[in-house]
């Protein structure tokens, strides 16, 4: 689909959470582009369509962000900074398990996309973007449906 601007990137974050299911612990949905792309900004929509009112700064230093909300844990990932899976370990990667996973650059990882739910693809296109929206397990293209209708 295409995102004319960051309004169209945030509104696509909304209608993402609109149809995990409400406890989406364990569900890990992964966001690809290139620098600048909105990796960010989609998941930033995420998190507040979630209920989050403070701030959502980007992991890119501290690689992992996390939040807590009544139900479950959000886990917000940049792996721009991991060179290889057996760094992940640093970061507690088995821990966040249980959470949402909102994790940019999972391409960092060989072997990862193959382990999330849904994959979001963003590219540069005119003055916006646009959105390749992936099932990769079973829930995750069952989830995505509605998203596209
Ligand atoms: N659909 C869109 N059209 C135009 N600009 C957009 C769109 N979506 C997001 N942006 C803008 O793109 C810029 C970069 O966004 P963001 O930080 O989310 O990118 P990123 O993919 O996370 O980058 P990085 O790879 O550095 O983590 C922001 O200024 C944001 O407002
Ligand atoms: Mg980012």
């Amino acid at each position: 689909m295409h995102l004319a601007d960051e309004a169209a990137t945030e509104k696509l974050g909304r209608d993402l959470i609109a149809v995990l299911p409400e406890d989406s612990g364990g569900w890990m949905i992964l966001m690809q582009g290139e620098l600048g792309a909105g990796k960010s900004t989609l998941a930033r929509s995420m998190i507040r369509a979630l209920g989050h009112h403070g701030k959502v700064p980007s992991p890119t230093y501290t690689l992992v962000e996390p939040y807590r909300f009544s139900d479950m844990m959000v886990y917000h990932v940049d792996l721009y900074r991991i060179a290889d899976a057996s760094e992940l370990e640093f970061l507690g990667w088995s821990d966040l398990r249980d959470g949402l996973l909102l994790v940019e650059w999972p391409e960092r990882v060989e072997g990862l996309s193959e382990r999330g739910d849904v994959l979001i693809n963003l590219s540069y296109r005119g003055d916006g973007r646009n959105a390749e929206i992936t099932g990769i397990s079973q829930r995750g293209r069952e989830a995505i449906h509605s998203v596209l209708l």
